[in-house]
């Protein structure tokens, strides 16, 4: 059975199918997927999800593109909302130099306190970070962000990078994008990771896998994801999905937690 390590099935991309969609999930092979907050909308969104499937858990957390929108105001109301039960994780937080919005002297602070807001709860880091691996890598490090572990979602950077952050402790998510025929630099990365720090997303809406490129992601999809490691690492297929499986429990449900 395949963990799905991060999803957006509160999008739009699934108003008109979702429930459908969520209901296959289960009989497909899927046995559990964590829905990723990215604003303050969405919080209450991937709650509502969480509340209404049992497989579904969910992050709390703000996109640093959306850092803009956080004030010490709402900074409290993602602390009470990252206390539900079926909260896994703050995320995806983080650093995205690609835009120049907002400015990278708003982006890192709130990117700091949300670290500190996990370290208080006990949660573990779901990070985004495009363009900006420098900086990203030394403020997980100087905020001892080892001591709850992260994701490195959508892993976006070189060999190099990959062994800074795997010697802090931190997982690589693995998506539609080491399926592409560009995506050289993730299959080396790929090639280069102990399998049992590699964990399973899609990111679904985005970044469909290889042959569904440029159409709406879903979960569904994961199998093209664990085929292509399971090529790269000539290691089979089924150990890929069980290792990453494992992986990813360990990571959300902290080892031996039962919920
Ligand atoms: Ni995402």
């Amino acid at each position: 059975m395949i963990f799905e390590t991060h999803a957006h099935y509160d999008d739009k991309a699934f108003d008109h199918d979702r429930e459908d969609l969520l209901n296959l999930l289960p009989k497909e092979g899927i046995e559990y997927v964590v829905n990723v907050s990215a604003s303050l909308d969405t919080v209450d969104n991937t709650i509502a999800l969480v509340d209404k499937y049992p497989y579904i858990y969910g992050t709390v957390g703000i996109h640093p593109s959306d850092t803009g929108a956080l004030n010490e105001e709402n900074f409290l109301w993602l602390k009470e909302k990252a206390k539900h039960p079926k909260i896994v994780a703050i995320g995806e937080i983080g650093l995205d130099y690609y835009w120049d919005e907002p400015e990278r002297e708003i982006q890192k602070p709130w990117f700091e306190r949300q670290i500190e807001l996990a370290k208080e709860l006990g949660l573990p880091l779901v990070i985004h970070s495009r363009d900006a691996a420098n900086d990203t890598y030394q403020i997980l490090k100087n905020s001892k962000a080892d001591e709850v572990g992260a994701i490195i979602h959508c892993f976006s950077y070189g060999v190099e990078q990959a062994r800074q952050y795997l010697n802090m402790g931190c997982y690589l998510g693995i998506g539609g994008v080491v399926t592409f025929t560009n995506g050289k630099k993730l299959k080396e990365v790929v090639e280069y990771a102990p399998l049992d720090r590699l964990v399973l997303e899609t990111d679904s809406p985005y970044l469909s896998p290889v042959p569904h490129r440029g159409k709406r992601n879903t979960s569904l999809n994961l199998p093209l994801i664990a085929k292509e490691i399971s090529r790269i690492k000539k290691i089979d297929y089924e150990t890929v999905v069980s290792v990453t499986h494992e992986n990813a429990r360990k990571f959300y449900f902290r080892e031996g937690l039962s919920k």
